[in-house]
């Protein structure tokens, strides 16, 4: 296994961004991004570099509300899965949503397995704010949702879920 680095997305990575979530949003299983959607969330994403400097994950945080934010675009390069890549991204997204004050976090996926893991746990979407729904009527599968909704409860977020995940993100 390679050694990687987790830190924040900058210009340099978008491109990479865009292929891996382009590849698996053609093969359905994510939504596509824009390249200009990922611009504008350039401060949203965590990537993780592996040591020839390529994209070897990204997931981003995206603030909704007050102490409210989405685990979104979440995607690891196909040969890299399976390696606690993308828990460590998510937990790192946590700690840093953390330091804004994010007291609740949610996803809404079609890998709940990959979540559960987490700790997060399914709930029916009328749930979530209705500040969610904001950004999805730019979703081509609005206003038929096939995602389903996850939250992680308060008390999963403690000492042991931080286990193993530096302190800091490492800033390139
Ligand atoms: C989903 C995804 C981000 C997970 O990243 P990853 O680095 O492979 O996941 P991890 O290695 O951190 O997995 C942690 C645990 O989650 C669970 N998990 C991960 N992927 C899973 C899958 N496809 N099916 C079932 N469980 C899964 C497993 O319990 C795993 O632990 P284990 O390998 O010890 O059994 C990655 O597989 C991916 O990019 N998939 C394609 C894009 C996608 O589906 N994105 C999410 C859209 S909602």
């Amino acid at each position: 296994m390679r050694i990687l680095i987790y830190r924040k997305a900058n210009f340099d990575d978008i491109e990479s961004i865009f292929a891996l979530i382009t590849g698996y949003a053609n093969d359905g299983m994510m939504l596509a991004r824009s390249r200009n959607a990922l611009y504008e969330s350039i401060r949203d994403m965590i990537v993780a570099i592996d040591d020839d400097g390529n994209l070897a994950g990204v997931g981003a945080l995206h603030m909704i509300w007050d102490s409210l934010a989405e685990v979104r675009s979440m995607a690891v390069a196909p040969h890299m899965t399976r390696h606690g890549i993308g828990q460590t991204i998510v937990k790192k997204l946590i700690e840093d949503g953390r330091t804004f004050g994010v007291k609740k976090f949610f996803t809404l996926t079609y890998k709940p397995k990959f979540f559960e893991k987490l700790g997060f746990i399914t709930v029916p979407k009328e749930n979530l704010s209705q500040k969610v729904w904001k950004e999805c009527i730019d979703c081509p599968k609005f206003p038929n949702c096939d995602e389903i909704a996850m939250v992680l409860p308060d008390e999963t977020i403690n000492e042991e879920f931080f286990e193993n995940v530096a302190k800091k993100l490492e800033f390139k």
